[in-house]
């Protein structure tokens, strides 16, 4: 049940991102309440990670953490977050924002929100541009016509012009990605980019992404409840549930030969495009009862006990 802590085939080797041994709480006025129990996972240069699992998991707040934005209750109460070869696990505010941009990007869920609708798309592109990578006016409005044709956006001179309540959905979300990969960011944080789209948008705004992530080298975590959406785009996956994870491993492996009971009910929960008719089963109640069991029997055990156990 340990996570591959090699490169899938044709990716280099040694990891951008090392997430070891995660722990995280959030603070209540009497006790503190696990969320994230010893996560463990790797993203190499260039890979694509699924983290997949079920509402409340605790996809987003991994997300997060690696991007130095959990909420203020949130207590990192052991293990770390490497990124890039420097432990970024508890960095001050001022490093953090620098590690921004060019380090580290987001795509975020939701287009609706994630722009600001008082100013212009030009705007907003060439901001992070020159917050980042200290470029001038017109370079920056040089690049930002440049992102906009990456993402194939038509018309990107009018676009630029434009308000964000001008523009649909997904067009708002090739934003996003455009902003993302702004200033070439090693790794990229995806959560649900595609959650809030219509179906059609849906794959070509995943198309998008995998061909922006190609082309510029970047690596993605890639957060989502969908493991068909996973078996489309990741080259690995880790499987989490109550803050756990279940299972990792390369993408091909767990979809076609998954091990734990938890990955095999998602399957089982999951539409496959090969096979319509399918009926979806949802996951068993008692299986979820025994995996929040073992979470809470996690919680109780001392340290000692816990050690080598996931
Ligand atoms: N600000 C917060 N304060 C208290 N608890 C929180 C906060 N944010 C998240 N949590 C809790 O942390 C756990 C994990 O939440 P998280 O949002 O990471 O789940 P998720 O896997 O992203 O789920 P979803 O698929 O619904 O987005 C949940 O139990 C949630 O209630
Ligand atoms: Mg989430």
């Amino acid at each position: 049940m340990t996570a591959a802590r090699t490169a899938p085939a044709g990716l280099p080797d040694g990891p951008i991102l090392s997430v070891r041994n995660l722990h995280l709480a959030i603070a209540g006025r009497r006790r503190q309440t696990p969320i994230l129990r010893n996560v463990s996972l790797d993203i190499v240069p260039g890979e694509v990670h699924g983290l997949v699992g079920e509402s409340g998991a605790g996809k987003t707040m991994i997300g997060k953490v690696i991007l130095g934005i959990q909420p203020s209750r949130a207590v990192i109460t052991g293990g770390s977050v490497r990124f890039d070869g420097r432990d970024i696990t508890h960095l001050p505010e001022r490093e953090r924002r620098s590690l921004m941009g060019r380090g580290l990007g987001l795509i975020p869920q939701d287009p609706m929100t994630s722009l600001n609708p008082a100013y212009r798309i030009g705007g907003q592109i060439a901001d992070v541009l020159r917050l980042h990578l200290g470029m001038d006016r017109a370079a920056a409005r040089a690049r930002a016509l440049e992102l906009l044709d990456d993402v194939h956006i038509r018309e990107p001179e009018r676009v630029l012009h434009q308000y964000p309540h001008e523009l649909s959905g997904g067009m708002r979300q090739r934003v996003l990605i455009a902003i993302a990969f702004a200033c070439r960011p090693k790794l990229i944080v995806a959560d649900e980019p595609t959650t809030a789209l219509d179906v059609t948008v849906q794959r070509q705004v995943l198309a998008l992404i995998k061909e922006m992530q190609a082309q510029e080298g970047a690596s993605i975590l890639f957060v989502t409840h969908d493991l068909g959406v996973v078996a489309k785009i990741c080259d690995r996956v880790t499987v989490l549930h109550g803050g756990r994870v279940l299972e990792a491993g390369d993408t091909r492996r767990i979809v076609e030969s998954p091990q734990h009971d938890y990955t095999r009910a998602l399957m089982a929960a999951t539409p496959r495009h090969d096979r319509p008719g399918d009926l979806l089963q949802p996951v068993p109640e008692a299986l979820t009862a025994r995996l929040n069991a073992e979470a809470l029997a996690y919680d109780a055990a001392p340290d000692a006990a816990r050690a080598g156990h996931g």
